[in-house]
């Protein structure tokens, strides 16, 4: 396929520069919208429920339990946001929309998905075992996946994806993705094995730069 023939995004591109992202320049920015945060008893799952209930937003928090998700509802609160707390492990699929069904029921349609949850097991593979390797692709694939299908085919993908591909639930949207004859995908596997992706040719998308120039550029640095 020509790298000319690849789509280009119909959002407008934003090349201003932003202001400095504080609590005070996203106060009201999300209001009236309905949030689900993943994995928001601690760390960065916790702060993004804070700040966007500072923002304004209705927000679902989503964690292991109830309990463990106390502190972050109470931060929430400080700040007289509209919050409630759901136990749900994002790997389990019946838990997952049964949660999503109850967030609709308290709150209405969910505009925002923040996919946050996730373990990290940061043992060299051989210090490491099978069960908690698995676990990590329960919880960062399969619970991310799970939520985000059933967030766009609650919503309806995107207009811009829907425009230009029709329905994701059409036939024609898969078709329109995969252009290309899988044995093009087949040869380029099998050349690439070959050890010469270095002498790949082709466009690299948005910079309409030869790639070779970029490879001799880097590894002469
Ligand atoms: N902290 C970092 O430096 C860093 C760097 C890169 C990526 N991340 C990713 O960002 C995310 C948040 O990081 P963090 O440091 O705040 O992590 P954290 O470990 O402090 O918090 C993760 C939260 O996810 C919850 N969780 C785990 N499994 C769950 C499941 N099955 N269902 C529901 N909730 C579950 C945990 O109970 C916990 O509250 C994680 O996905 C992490 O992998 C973090």
């Amino acid at each position: 396929m020509d790298p000319s023939e690849f789509g280009t995004s119909t959002i407008p591109l934003q090349h201003a520069p932003y202001g400095p992202i504080t609590a005070e320049a996203l106060t009201n920015k999300n209001a009236g919208k309905v949030a689900v945060v993943t994995g928001a008893a601690q760390g960065i799952g916790a702060a993004i429920a804070e700040a966007l209930t500072i923002s304004g937003a209705t927000v679902a928090i989503l964690d292991l339990s109830v309990e463990k998700q106390q502190k972050t509802q109470e931060a929430c609160e400080f700040h007289g946001g509209k919050i409630r707390a759901y136990a749900c492990d994002v790997s389990n699929q019946d838990a997952v929309m049964k949660t999503f069904d109850e967030v609709e029921k308290d709150f209405g349609p969910i505009d925002i998905l923040v996919n946050n949850a996730g373990v990290l097991v940061q043992r060299p593979l051989i210090m490491s075992d099978f069960d908690s390797f698995w676990k990590q692709i329960e919880v960062n694939f399969k619970g991310v996946r799970l939520l985000l299908n059933l967030y766009l085919f609650k919503t309806g993908a995107p207009k811009d994806v829907q425009e230009k591909y029709g329905s994701p639930k059409d036939e024609e949207y898969f078709k329109g993705l995969f252009k290309d004859p899988p044995i093009l995908c087949g040869q380029t596997c099998a050349w690439l094995a070959t050890g010469q992706g270095k002498d790949l040719r082709g466009l690299y998308i948005g910079e309409k730069r030869h790639l070779a120039v970029i490879i001799k550029f880097l590894t002469n640095v």
